[in-house]
C-alpha cells in the first residue's frame, strides 16, 4: 500500500451539478477516515501550472457546500498542460509543460491527485499518470455520455431542469395552439433530449443518434392537428445535424434552424426556447449528491488501495474502478433500436425518421 500523507483535488471542463458533493465527500472521507491532508487544486489543471494558487481544504472549508451548484474549486475548459498556449511577440505558441506540473505537484507535497472531469480532463491525467503522476479519476458531466460508468452525476439535475422546463412550455404551448421547439444539452448525444422530452410529455424528440427530415417532422404536426391537437412540442438535442447543413454553427442554433423550418413547412406559429446552461446549474438532485458523495468516498479509497491510474464508475449499481485508459474516448449514445426509444416510439413519439 502507498504511503499517502497529502492529496489534491481538481475539477475540470464543464461544470456539472454535484461536483461540490464529490470534493465533500473527499475532504471529509481523507480526514476523517485517512487522516490525510488535502488540498484544493484550482481551476482544472491550470492550478497545477500556477501552485501557488492552491490552498487547504478542511471540514470547514467543505461545510454547507453540499447543495451548491457549480465548483468550489473553480473549473476550465482549457488548461491542458500538454498543449499549454502562450502568445509570444504577439505569436500564439503551443508548449508541452507537464514537466513542470509534475514538478509543482510534487513541490505542493501531493502524493496523489484526485481529478473530477470528462473525457478531456481524463484524457489528460492519463498522460500526467504515464508521466509518474498518481491519478484516480472520478467521471462528470451532464450529458452521460461516458462509456465506462452506468451514469454520471449531474445528469439527474440536468435531466430534471429541462423536464421543468419542458412541462412550463407545454402549458403555454396549448394555450395559443402553438408549435414549441425546446433544444437542450448534450453534446454528441442525446440523453438529455430523449428523457426530458419523454418525461415531459413532448412530442417529437430529435437527438444525434436518430437521422431525421423536417418534412416528417411537419407531417407529424398536420397529423395532431387532424386528431384536434393543434400544439406541439419538439425537443431537439443540441448535437443534431440536418445533411443540407454543410457548416458547424455554435451551439445554440439548431433549434432556430429547425423552428425556421418547421414554420415555413406548416405555416404554422413557432417559438423557440434553448435552455443553454442553465442545465448546467442550480442545486443538484438528491441522485446527484448521493453518486457525487459515492463517487468521492470512492475515489479516496481507490488511493488508499494505490488504484492510480484508475477512474470509479457504477456499474450494475456497485461503485467499481477501470482503467482510465480503458474508459476514455468510449462514448456511451442513445441506441436507436434500445428499449428507451421502442417505449417512446410506442406512445406515438416521432424521431422524426
Ligand atoms: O459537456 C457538457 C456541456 O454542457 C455540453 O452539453 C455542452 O455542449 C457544452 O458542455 C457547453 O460547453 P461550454 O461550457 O463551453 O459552453
Amino acid at each position: 500500500m502507498p504511503s499517502i500523507r497529502c492529496i489534491g483535488i481538481s475539477t475540470g471542463g464543464g461544470d456539472a451539478p454535484g461536483l461540490n458533493a464529490v470534493i465533500r465527500a473527499a475532504v471529509k472521507s481523507a480526514i476523517l477516515k485517512y487522516n490525510w491532508k488535502v488540498i484544493g487544486i484550482p481551476d482544472g489543471f491550470d492550478g497545477l501550472i500556477y501552485p501557488e494558487r492552491a490552498r487547504e481544504l478542511t471540514l470547514q472549508t467543505v461545510s454547507g457546500i453540499l447543495p451548491r451548484g457549480g465548483t468550489i474549486l473553480g473549473t476550465t475548459n482549457r488548461g491542458n498542460p500538454f498543449e499549454y498556449i502562450t502568445t509570444e511577440n504577439g505569436v500564439e505558441l503551443k508548449r508541452d509543460i507537464s514537466e513542470q506540473v509534475i514538478e509543482n505537484a510534487k513541490k505542493l507535497g501531493l502524493d496523489a491527485v484526485i481529478t473530477i472531469g470528462g473525457d478531456g480532463s481524463q484524457t489528460i491525467a492519463l498522460e500526467l499518470f504515464r508521466k509518474g503522476l498518481n491519478v484516480v479519476g472520478v467521471p462528470k458531466t451532464i450529458d452521460n455520455d461516458l462509456g465506462a460508468t452506468e451514469i454520471t452525476f449531474g445528469f439527474d439535475t440536468a435531466l430534471t431542469t429541462a423536464t421543468d422546463a419542458v412541462d412550463k412550455i407545454h402549458t403555454t404551448a396549448e394555450a395559443h395552439h402553438r408549435i414549441m421547439v425546446v433544444e437542450v444539452m448534450g453534446r454528441d448525444a442525446g440523453w438529455i433530449a430523449l428523457e426530458a422530452g419523454m418525461a415531459g410529455g413532448a412530442h417529437v424528440i430529435l437527438i444525434p443518434e436518430i437521422p431525421f427530415s423536417v418534412q416528417a417532422v411537419c407531417d407529424h404536426v398536420k397529423q395532431r392537428e387532424e386528431q384536434g391537437k393543434p400544439f406541439t412540442i419538439i425537443v431537439v438535442a443540441e448535437g443534431v445535424k440536418l445533411q443540407q447543413w454543410k457548416e458547424q454553427r455554435r451551439t445554440g442554433s439548431v433549434a432556430n434552424r429547425i423552428g425556421d423550418a418547421v414554420a415555413d413547412g406548416t405555416g404554422k406559429e413557432v417559438r423557440v426556447s434553448v435552455l443553454g446552461h442553465i442545465q448546467r446549474g442550480g442545486s443538484p438532485t438528491p441522485f446527484d449528491r448521493i453518486l457525487g458523495t459515492r463517487f468521492g468516498v470512492a475515489a479516496v479509497d481507490l488511493i488508499a488501495e494505490g488504484g492510480f491510474g484508475k477512474m470509479v464508475c457504477l456499474r450494475h449499481e456497485r461503485i467499481e474502478a477501470v482503467d482510465i485508459a480503458q474508459a476514455i474516448h468510449h462514448l456511451k449514445r442513445v441506441d436507436p433500436g434500445g428499449e428507451l426509444v421502442q417505449a417512446a416510439r410506442s406512445i406515438g413519439i416521432c424521431f422524426g425518421d
